[in-house]
This record gives C-alpha cells, sequence and structure tokens, in this order.
C-alpha cells in the first residue's frame, strides 16, 4: 500500500539480491509448516539523542494457517518486528525468511515485489494506510488489483463484511477512526494473500466490530492466509494459535 519510505532506492543502483531468489508463486506454504522464520533479529535506530535497540537477537518461527499474537508494553518492540516481518523495513541485523525466501537480504524493489505478491500489511495509525484521494471501494480495488488477484465482487462483499457497504464512496477524511481501521484491514486481507500482518488493528473498534474482524481472521484462516497480529486486546490474545511476548526488545514467552 502507499506511503512507504523504505521503497527509496537511489536512482541507477542495483537491488541487492539475485534477481533468480523469488518466492514461491504466492508465497504459500502448507499449514503447519514454518512461514516465517527469523534468527538474531536486530533493530537499532539512529537518533540525535542516540542509538536504540528496539530488536535485540529475536529468534521466533511463525507457521502457515496460524494466528500468532505478539504481546508486550509499549515500546517493547512489537511495531518493529512487525514491519520487518511485513517486509516494510529491514532488519540491522539478522535473518528474515519468508516462504524460503532470504527477505533481509532485498532491497527496497524486491521487497516491495514480495510485499504485494505475498503480503498485506496494517499499519498502527489507521490514516498512514490510506490514500486520501480514493474512495473505500477504491482502496480494495487497488489493493487487489496489485496483489493481482482481481476477484469479481471481492470487494463488495469485504465491504458488507466489515459494516462499509453504505461508505463505498466516501474518502478517507470521511471516515471515523474505526471505518478507516476496517477498511485498512480489508485492503490487507482482499485476494488472501499467503500473509497478514497488523499492528493493533481492533485499537479503535468497539466490541462489535473487534468481533467480526475476529471473524474474518477465522475464515480467511481456514483458506490458508496466516496472520501476525500485535494487541493489547485481550479478545484477540484468546483466539491466537500462538503467543509470542515481548519485552525491551526481546522474546521473554512464547505459548503455543
Ligand atoms: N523511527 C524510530 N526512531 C527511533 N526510535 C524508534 C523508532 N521507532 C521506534 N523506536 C523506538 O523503538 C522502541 C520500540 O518501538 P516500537 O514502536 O516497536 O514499540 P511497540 O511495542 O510497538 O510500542 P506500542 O505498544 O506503543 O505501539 C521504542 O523505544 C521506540 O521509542
Ligand atoms: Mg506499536
Amino acid at each position: 500500500m502507499p506511503n512507504d519510505p523504505s521503497d527509496q532506492r537511489p536512482p541507477g543502483t542495483r537491488p541487492e539480491a539475485d534477481s533468480r531468489d523469488r518466492p514461491r508463486p504466492g508465497g504459500r506454504a502448507d499449514p503447519g509448516d514454518d512461514l516465517v522464520s527469523c534468527r538474531g533479529l536486530t533493530k537499532e535506530y539512529r537518533t540525535a539523542a542516540g542509538t536504540v535497540r528496539a530488536l535485540k537477537l529475536v529468534d521466533a518461527d511463525f507457521r502457515a494457517g496460524q494466528l500468532t499474537v505478539v504481546v508486550g508494553p509499549s515500546g517493547a518492540g512489537k511495531s518493529s518486528l512487525l514491519r520487518i516481518l511485513a517486509c516494510v523495513d529491514r532488519p540491522t541485523a539478522g535473518l528474515v525468511r519468508i516462504a524460503g525466501l532470504e527477505v533481509s537480504r532485498l532491497g527496497a524493489r524486491d521487497r516491495r515485489r514480495v510485499r504485494r505478491e505475498m503480503v498485506g500489511y496494517v499499519f498502527q495509525q489507521p490514516s498512514d494506510n490510506l490514500l486520501p484521494y480514493l474512495t473505500a471501494a477504491g482502496h480494495l480495488d487497488l489493493s487487489a488489483r496489485l496483489r493481482g488477484r482481481d476477484a469479481p465482487g471481492a470487494a463488495e462483499r469485504l465491504l458488507d463484511v466489515f459494516g462499509l457497504a453504505h461508505r463505498a464512496s466516501f474518502m478517507p477524511a470521511q471516515l471515523s477512526g474505526g471505518e478507516q481501521q476496517r477498511l485498512a484491514f480489508a485492503a490487507a486481507v482482499i485476494g488472501s494473500p499467503a500473509l497478514v500482518v497488523a499492528d493493533e488493528p481492533t485499537a479503535e473498534l468497539d466490541h462489535h466490530a473487534g468481533e467480526s474482524l475476529l471473524q474474518a481472521i477465522g475464515d480467511l484462516r481456514a483458506e490458508g492466509t496466516s496472520f501476525m497480529v500485535s494487541s493489547h486486546d485481550q479478545a484477540v490474545v484468546r483466539v491466537a494459535d500462538r503467543v509470542l511476548q515481548l519485552h525491551d526488545g526481546a522474546v521473554v514467552k512464547e505459548v503455543a
């Protein structure tokens, strides 16, 4: 989707990975197989005040067809981890493999291709997911086309599932925070990508809308889509296949 600053590559430079290093078509893995593996994942941010170590040698595996929920206090590194898993950002060190492809080696252009084909991503801030000049229906059409899965009727169905049918022609600025969040989630799941990564997708939702979103996750999981979601919401944690608990950039607990 839009506004990804990591997509910038200086003109004339080559992508860092070999073009033969392609993901399997659609990136699907068999249910129960590891879809995503991280080893020694480290993320550092350099700031004027010094270096922040947001992730410290994280090892984790995420299985196909599962919902993994990442929990932890504010600042624990949840968004930093999800941005890397979604190929929006690169680790400072360590390895990330998605469907057998070492994405941590890829340059911005190849990462963008992997994202388009295999990953639906929802930023933590609802408005970061949306383009101000596209209607709700336009967002779903664009996402489906970018993913190469332009299924007839899919956009209408998802607008209906997420209670947005009456907002199909609305621009993002005309939508509430919760409506923006549901639209962003619908855009992430349209076309059933192999992997959906969503950063606190129920933060703006009321109980009913949150339940609809969990129901949609359940349905899509049954079709083989894998979800990695960060959340402070116990309703999300309750339906997780696995819970990964982060604290101060490290995995402190894993519950299957
Ligand atoms: N772009 C950045 N530049 C500098 N530091 C950053 C940046 N992004 C995140 N951090 C720092 O990295 C640490 C982890 O941040 P992150 O956003 O991953 O946490 P989080 O677990 O998602 O928190 P929250 O629950 O509040 O969303 C924090 O200490 C944060 O201040
Ligand atoms: Mg966060």
